[in-house]
């Protein structure tokens, strides 16, 4: 038997070692701010080279500096390793490993899997687990917990187990992590307990649910919300642009509304770890109930269509300028999936290269957070380096298109230099009247 005071005021001394799971982009800014409320951290990551990287004081998520991890590392604060034998070693473990689809666009849970079965083989008494990957209601009681307690440890009362659903909004100075409230479902009311306590010495504000059910269903709530009315608001963008209206203009006389209007903005597609994929952890769920989730699949099939959209809008700006898409040069500005990241995960960037390659474009890009095109497993992806943004470079394009809107980049020399600018996230709003090379798509 574990005796929950003890690890409880183990946490609240900040006694208490925390391992987290997953050095990615929650991971890793998980670590800061358990660290900077004075804890000590072990980081576990079974890519080797991150734990090279981070050993040697080098970052690799743009919003995270060099100098905090090389200062976190050398003052052991932060112990990075990819030895998941010393899973035995936190009070606390926190996972944050992926959680993406098959190519069958079911939800892989392999790497939770995979790490439960890290924790279990070194699980001891008093050990607290938090699963905070996005994933399907029933996930921390139908699978992580089975996985643990095979070794004969059982939950409630030899170890502790709950859920706590991730809401990282990297790259918003506004929202770091330790100012998002955090929801937190327990399998018990011991294991919630103890992980509301460690949570409360990180963040402003902890949300205790009745289970983990509620705080697993809270997530994927919190994304269907996103990716349905941004389905809505693409799908009037492409109906107001038939009518001659502006969907931006809308949208910001809309939202004076002072209650009952949150605004939401079209774009070229989702992208991103979350929004494109956890609502469709929960449609396969619903389908083993026999329930239909209409509003997901609707919202999938309208966003996954506007990179089609917006490669239409381009090939009817060239037209208009006598040109083909084959052979006319294309600079696509900004891949990341969203503004002022390094990420590119699931970037609508990606098929609309894609896209206008197949119709013969000749492509190149510019991102300043993303140095080099990676490959990416569900994509063809043409072997490009960002170019520089000169007004030579804008000039001798037939076609600048905005994808994501960097705040680090110059919209003035894009309007000013460019033959001709498809926004499709009004970037270049302040520099749209009276000129007739900026159309929005
Ligand atoms: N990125 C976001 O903005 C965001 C926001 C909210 C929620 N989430 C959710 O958080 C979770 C993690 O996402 P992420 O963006 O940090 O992913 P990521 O790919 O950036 O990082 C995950 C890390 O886990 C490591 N890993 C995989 N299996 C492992 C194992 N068995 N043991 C140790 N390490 C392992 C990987 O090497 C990788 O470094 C996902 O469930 C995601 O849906 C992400």
């Amino acid at each position: 038997m574990a005796n929950p005071t003890h690890l409880a005021s183990h946490i609240r001394s900040k006694q208490a070692t925390i391992g987290i799971v997953g050095l990615g982009y929650v991971g890793l800014p998980l670590v800061r701010t358990f660290v900077e409320a004075g804890f000590r951290c072990l980081g576990f990551d079974i890519d080797p080279k991150k734990v090279d990287r981070l050993k040697a004081g080098e970052s690799y998520i743009g919003h995270l500096s060099a100098e905090w991890i090389y200062e976190a590392v050398k003052s052991k604060r932060f112990e990075p390793t990819a030895d998941m034998r010393r899973l035995a070693e936190p009070d606390a473990i926190i996972i944050c490993v992926p959680t993406p689809l098959t190519d069958a666009r079911d939800p892989d849970l392999s790497y939770v899997v995979g790490t439960a079965e890290q924790i279990a083989a070194v699980l001891r008494p008093g050990q607290l687990v938090v699963l905070e990957s996005t994933t399907y209601p029933g996930t921390t009681r139908d699978v992580v917990q089975p996985i643990l307690e095979r070794g004969g440890l059982q939950v409630g009362s030899d170890f502790f187990l709950a859920f706590s659903p991730e809401r990282e909004d990297p790259g918003n100075p506004s929202f770091s992590t330790s100012r998002i409230p955090k929801v937190v479902g327990g399998i018990d009311a011991a294991s919630r307990d103890l992980a509301v306590e460690l949570y409360r010495q990180i963040v402003v504000e902890v949300v205790p649910a009745s289970s983990c059910e509620v705080a697993e269903a809270c997530k994927i709530l919190e994304n269907v919300y996103r990716a349905v009315n941004i389905a809505m608001v693409n799908e009037l963008k492409m109906l107001f642009d038939r009518l001659g209206i502006d969907i931006w203009e809308v949208i910001a006389a809309a939202k004076t509304k002072p209650f009952g209007f949150h605004a939401f903005y079209p774009g070229p597609g989702l992208g991103g770890h979350c929004i494109p994929i956890d609502p469709f952890y929960l449609s396969w769920l619903a389908r083993k109930f026999e329930q239909p989730t209409r509003f997901i699949e609707l919202a999938g099939e309208i966003n996954t269509q506007m990179p089609q959209y917006v490669v239409e809008r381009v090939a009817e700006a060239l037209n208009d300028a006598s040109k083909p898409i084959r052979g006319s040069r294309i600079a696509v500005l900004g891949v990341a999936y969203k503004k002022n990241v390094d990420d590119p995960r699931e970037s609508p960037a990606f098929r609309i290269l894609e896209l206008l390659g197949d119709r013969g474009a000749v492509l190149t890009y510019h991102d300043p957070h993303i140095p080099r095109l990676p490959a990416m497993r569900h994509f063809r992806v043409p072997d490009l380096s960002s170019q520089p943004l000169t007004a030579e470079f804008l000039s001798s394009q037939d076609c600048v298109l905005v994808v994501t809107d960097h705040d680090a980049v110059d919209y003035h020399l894009i309007a000013e230099h460019s033959r001709l600018v498809i926004d499709t996230r009004n970037a270049l709003q302040a520099f749209a009247a009276g000129r007739t090379n900026i159309r929005k798509a």
